[in-house]
């Protein structure tokens, strides 16, 4: 039933065309719409990204206003939603309410679901980039016990989030412009990364035309796992398990060991094999954050460095070009906001979920779209007679 390349992990498949982000991973380079991420992540803000990606040119002042605003009128969830948060128990992880309540927009905005108008797609990718703070930050208040704080639309992107995941009712809560750079750079940095996983799985739900919200919660699972979005997650709790200097030669003798399954989090990428270019604008940005809060001599940030310093000298990650990736410094900043590690994942989905809206809405509109259906080589037995029950 004619010819297919067998590519297990889609090393080499190109499964669409984008005019969204370039990556070359032996240059290190990243390009959102052709702007290097160093400038984007030095000059631009995030709603400005998001502008950008979604429709392909920096906005002007007029366009960016316009866009700012209809953003902004979209941040608040349908009250109902707060039902859905309280039915959750109160351990659950960020990324298991994000995901449900993502997907419960769907039966919200039933209007989105008309996918071949143009105007509703519109609409469906500013509500997801609007909501998806309040979401992710109501996971967080509801994680800890506290009320939910409603979105304040005079504030920008960053500092809004910020406010309603650290602000208490009754108490006056100040947004730090550092802290809020930061975050906001953190968002910018995550907003897009071409095809991988839960941006693939993205398009594959929606090259269904399924409901768009249902889509991206399908990127969200994806995203949730160790190896991909999980892992900014799963290297602070490895930099904090380490602990002390002193220990580092340990943990690489153990990642290096092949018998052990323990890898470093947050070193190696799929596409990076020379470096990260966002991890290079990380590192710089938690510097700036622990020197602003006070926390230069951070401990988990002193064996991150020994780490890196460790790591790029030895000559099993040279020669398997294994690097820091994004998540090696994002997570060091995230904590010393005060965010614990288990918010960490949902705070890449909440800026991924730019990408997502933008990558779905390109491949909606390419004529050249089809159902993904990938093909398999069948290993399992050839074709036999049914036995009975009592024969077997
Ligand atoms: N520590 C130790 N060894 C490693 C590591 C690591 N972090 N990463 C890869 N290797 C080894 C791996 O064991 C393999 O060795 P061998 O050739 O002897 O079998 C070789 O390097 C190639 O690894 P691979 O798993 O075949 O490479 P991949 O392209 O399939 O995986 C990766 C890429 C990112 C999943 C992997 O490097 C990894 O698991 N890293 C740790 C998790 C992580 O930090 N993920 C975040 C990625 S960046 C954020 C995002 O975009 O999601």
């Amino acid at each position: 039933t004619g010819h297919f390349t067998f590519d297990p992990g889609y090393t080499s498949t190109g499964s669409t065309e984008s005019a969204i982000t370039y990556i070359d991973g032996g240059k290190g380079t990243l390009l959102y719409r052709g702007y290097p991420i160093e400038q984007l992540a030095d000059k631009s803000s995030f709603l400005e990204v998001a502008y950008l990606l979604l429709k392909g040119e920096l906005p002007s002042k007029e366009e960016f206003d316009v866009f700012s605003d209809t953003v902004t009128r979209h941040t608040m969830l349908h009250q109902q939603m707060v039902k859905f948060f309280e039915g959750f128990r109160r351990d659950a992880h960020p990324m298991a309410i994000v995901c449900g309540a993502v997907g419960a927009m769907s039966a919200f905005y039933h209007d989105s679901t008309d996918i071949t108008d143009p105007e509703q797609r519109t609409i469906a990718s500013h509500r997801l980039i609007a909501k998806i703070p309040t979401i992710v930050a109501w996971a967080y208040k509801y994680s800890i016990g506290q009320p939910f704080v409603y979105p304040r639309n005079d504030l920008d992107y960053a500092s809004n989030f910020l406010r309603m995941c650290f602000a208490v009712p009754a108490e006056d809560y100040e947004v730090s412009p550092t802290i809020a750079k930061a975050m906001d750079r953190i968002f910018t940095l995550h907003a897009d990364h071409e095809q991988n996983a839960s941006t693939s799985t993205v398009r594959l739900a929606g090259s269904s035309h399924a409901n768009p919200f249902a889509c991206i919660a399908a990127g969200v699972a994806s995203l949730w796992g160790p190896a991909h979005g999980g892992a900014n997650e799963a290297c602070l709790q490895m930099l904090r398990e380490i602990g002390t200097v002193d220990r580092i030669p340990e943990f690489v003798a153990r990642a290096k060991d092949k018998s052990d399954p323990f890898r470093l989090m947050g070193f190696g990428h799929r596409v990076y094999k020379n470096f990260d270019p966002r991890a290079t604008v990380m590192q710089q940005t938690a510097k700036e954050v622990l020197a602003e809060l006070g926390v230069a001599n951070n401990p988990t940030l002193q064996v991150a460095q020994e780490l890196e310093r460790i790591a790029l000298e030895d000559e099993y990650f040279i020669e398997k070009k294994l690097y820091p990736n994004v998540d090696f410094y994002s997570g060091i900043i995230l904590d010393a906001i005060g965010f614990p590690t288990e918010m960490f994942t949902a705070i890449f989905a909440l800026a991924r979920t730019v990408g997502w809206t933008s990558q779905w809405a390109e491949m909606i509109e390419d004529p050249k779209q089809k159902i993904g259906r990938p093909r398999q080589l069948y290993t399992g037995a050839t074709s036999r007679d049914y036995v009975e029950i009592s024969k077997r």
